[in-house]
C-alpha cells in the first residue's frame, strides 16, 4: 500500500496516517513531523527550517525532498508507505513522481481529507501530542484519559507531559491555512487529473473517517 495523503492542516492526516500504520504495520512518513525532529536536534537542516515552520509558511522543496528520500530508503518503506505531508506544491509533486520512478514504487492512491475550513480552527488549538511517541489528542475531541499526560506510556504519573505544537497559534495557523489554499490545493487537480483521487469526508468522527480511509486505500 503506498498511499499519499492531501488535506489542509488539521484535517486529520496525522491522526488517520497512526491509525493505518498501528493497523497494518505501513510507516507514516510524515514531511512536518521530520521537519519538527530536525528542529528539536538542532541539526544544520533544523535551523534552516525553523524560521519558516514558525511562521506557517512552507520549507524549501530542496529540503523537504532531501529528507522524504532518505526515509523512503530506509527497509521498512519497501512494503509500502503512508506520505502524510508531501507533497505539498507542483514542484514537490514532480519531484516525487521522479523518485518513486527511480525507487519503482508508484503511488496506488492520492486520498483527499476533506473538511470545511471552520473547523480546522478549533482542531488546531486544541491539539496536543506527545513529545516521546507523537500520539497526537485534542482537548475538546478526544482527550488523553490521564489529562495532561499520554497514555501510551507505562505508568501514569511518569508518562510524558502532552504539549502544544509551536505553529497551533492562531496568527499562525491563518496563514498555514492561506498557504494551503494557494500551494496545496492545486494538487487535488494535478492527482485528479491521473485517476489518482480519492475525496473522503473528513468532518466526522474518527472511527468513521477510519473507515472510509481503508476503504479508499483499498484495504
Ligand atoms: P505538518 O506537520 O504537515 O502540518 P499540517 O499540514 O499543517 O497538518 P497538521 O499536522 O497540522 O494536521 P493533520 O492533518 O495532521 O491533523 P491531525 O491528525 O494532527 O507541517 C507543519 C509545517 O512543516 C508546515 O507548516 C511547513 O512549514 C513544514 N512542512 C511540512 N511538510 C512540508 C513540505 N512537504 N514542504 C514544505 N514544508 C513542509 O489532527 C488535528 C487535530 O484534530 C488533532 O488534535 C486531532 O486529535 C483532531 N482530529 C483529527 N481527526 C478528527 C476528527 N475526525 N474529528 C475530530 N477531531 C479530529
Ligand atoms: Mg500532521
Amino acid at each position: 500500500m503506498r498511499l499519499v495523503l492531501l488535506g489542509a492542516p488539521g484535517s486529520g492526516k496525522g491522526t488517520q496516517a497512526q491509525r493505518l500504520r498501528d493497523d497494518k504495520g505501513i510507516p507514516q512518513v510524515s514531511s512536518g513531523d521530520l521537519l519538527r525532529d530536525a528542529v528539536a536536534r538542532g541539526t544544520e537542516l533544523g535551523k534552516r527550517a525553523k524560521a519558516a515552520m514558525d511562521a506557517g509558511e512552507l520549507v524549501s522543496d530542496e529540503i523537504v525532498l532531501g529528507l522524504i528520500r532518505e526515509r523512503l530508503s530506509r527497509p521498512d518503506a519497501a512494503k509500502g508507505f503512508i506520505l502524510d505531508g508531501y507533497p505539498r506544491n507542483v514542484a514537490q509533486a514532480a519531484a516525487l513522481d521522479r523518485l518513486l520512478v527511480d525507487i519503482g514504487q508508484p503511488v496506488d492512491a492520492v486520498v483527499l481529507m476533506d473538511v470545511d475550513t471552520k473547523v480546522l480552527f478549533q482542531r488546531l488549538t486544541g491539539r496536543r501530542s506527545c513529545p516521546e511517541c507523537g500520539k497526537v489528542f485534542n482537548i475538546y475531541s478526544s482527550p488523553s484519559p490521564r489529562g495532561d499526560r499520554c497514555d501510551n506510556h507505562p505508568g501514569a504519573a511518569e508518562a510524558p507531559l502532552l504539549v502544544q505544537r509551536a505553529d497551533d497559534r492562531e496568527d499562525v495557523i491563518g496563514n498555514r491555512l492561506k498557504v494551503y489554499e494557494s500551494q496545496t490545493r492545486p494538487l487535488v487537480e494535478h492527482y485528479r487529473a491521473r485517476g489518482l483521487l480519492k475525496v473522503l469526508n473528513a468532518d466526522q468522527s474518527v472511527e468513521r473517517v477510519y473507515a472510509e480511509f481503508l476503504k479508499a486505500a483499498g484495504g
